[in-house]
């Protein structure tokens, strides 16, 4: 047909939402990403290797606990990734925290997530500039980047949905 709509100019490759949350911040992050992207979240307690196995992309976040430390539910999952050959996988993090009361330790969890899939061979894409943020210190910032996104739903709900929109177009032709 002549005026048929142009193909789309990326096709998203097999992807999934995996998340880490216990009082359902994160949860509900990952559902809007999960969503605007059209594909599942999951929690990581349903996490396996056959879950890694049928996927091409994986988008991971955890809210940070203790001081900088992941969800609990992680840990197992944390396992899963790096027992597992990531090479030829897409991953990218993202993570929700509260940067005035844990100034020092602001969205600390991403950095394993990020630590394990890189250790396993993915590909990790998504860093986010510091800027707009107000924090002391965080183990997820390395090279002066946030290794994901970064989210305050506790201080910064008002900046949620955009700085999700914004990195969802930075990541999405990797997807
Ligand atoms: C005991 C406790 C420790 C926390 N530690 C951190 C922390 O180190 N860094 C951070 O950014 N947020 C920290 N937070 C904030 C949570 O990550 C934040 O409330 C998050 O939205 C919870 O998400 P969830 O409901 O998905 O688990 C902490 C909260 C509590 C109650």
């Amino acid at each position: 047909m002549k005026n048929e709509p142009k193909k789309e100019k990326y096709k998203m490759k097999k992807t999934i939402v995996v998340f880490g949350s216990s009082t359902g911040t994160c949860e509900a992050i990952a559902e809007k990403i999960a969503a605007k992207l059209g594909v599942e979240a999951m929690n990581v307690a349903d996490f396996s290797a056959d879950v890694v196995a049928e996927n091409d992309n994986l988008i991971i976040g955890t809210s940070t606990w203790g001081a900088g430390e992941l969800q609990d539910d992680w840990y197992d999952g944390v396992s899963v990734l790096k027992d597992s050959d990531l090479s030829g996988k897409t991953v990218a993090v993202f993570g929700c925290g509260d940067c005035e009361s844990y100034s020092d330790t602001f969205c600390g969890g991403m950095a394993e997530l990020y630590d394990a899939a890189k250790a396993s061979g993915a590909t990790v894409v998504g860093e986010v500039s510091t800027d707009g943020y107000t924090f002391d210190d965080s183990d997820a910032v390395k090279d002066g980047k946030f290794v994901g996104l970064a989210l305050d739903d506790v201080n910064e709900d008002d900046k949620t949905d955009e700085r999700i929109d914004a990195w969802l177009e930075q990541i999405k032709p990797s997807l």
